[in-house]
């Protein structure tokens, strides 16, 4: 038998995603996986190993090697620029990164814009050549026009219903999202059958838009 796949699974909303495609996929992840709160997950059934990460850290763990194989947003890849292999779009979590704003505020000269993902926003403001301030902040981004802190955020919409709820508008949809499949570039060479082969059940699974 071949070595065990350590993989770097997101916790939380991808997880579920990620796991029923796993599954549809015929890698048999037993349930009670799903609801545990151990982080480091044996799964014999399936020769792999999940380690179950913050998303944002998954590229982490894959450059360093302590995980062969992740799953990762697209938005976590572009925010942490991390050195591994992009290996598959899944094509679940499907979601886009946007520029958000109250309806017809007008922002002064210097542009305030909060966000989760501070190295996307630079350099999307960068390209279109406005100089503005990038605020960090870890979560409920929506929170920072409706109280002052900033003329605009750069976050992920999903249905929408958040920025319906609070009152915002979309300025603009930056990038798609999707969540992706990584590799350690090591281990891609050392590890390359299993990987292949997991490649392989996957894309004969993955929703159909993202084969074309
Ligand atoms: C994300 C994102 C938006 C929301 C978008 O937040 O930052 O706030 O989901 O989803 P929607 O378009 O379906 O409403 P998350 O739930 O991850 O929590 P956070 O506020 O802690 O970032």
């Amino acid at each position: 038998m071949s070595e065990v796949l350590k993989v770097a699974m997101p916790k939380g909303r991808i997880y579920k995603k990620a796991a029923e495609l796993f599954r549809s996929a015929g890698i048999v992840i037993p349930t009670d996986v799903d609801d545990s709160r151990r982080l480091v997950i044996p799964i014999p059934e399936a020769n792999m190993e999940f380690i179950m990460a913050k998303p944002v850290d998954v590229p982490t763990y894959v450059e360093y090697g302590v995980a062969d194989i992740g799953i990762v947003g697209k938005d976590v890849l572009l925010e942490e620029n991390r050195d591994v292999y992009e290996l598959l779009d899944l094509g679940i979590a499907r979601c886009r990164m946007s520029v958000i704003a109250l309806p017809d505020r007008q922002p002064g000269i210097h542009l305030r814009v909060a966000t989760k993902y501070p190295n996307v926003a630079t350099r999307y403001f960068r390209e279109q050549g406005e100089q503005v301030e990038v605020i960090k902040l870890n979560g409920s981004i929506e929170l920072a026009p409706l109280i002052g802190l900033a003329d605009r955020i750069v976050d992920m919409v999903e249905t929408g219903q958040t920025l319906k709820d609070n009152g915002l508008v979309e300025l603009e949809s930056i990038f798609g999202i999707t969540s992706r499949l990584i590799a350690n570039r090591v281990s891609y060479r050392m590890k390359n059958d299993a990987i292949q082969k997991l490649c392989d059940q996957l894309e004969k699974v993955m929703p159909s838009v993202v084969k074309s």
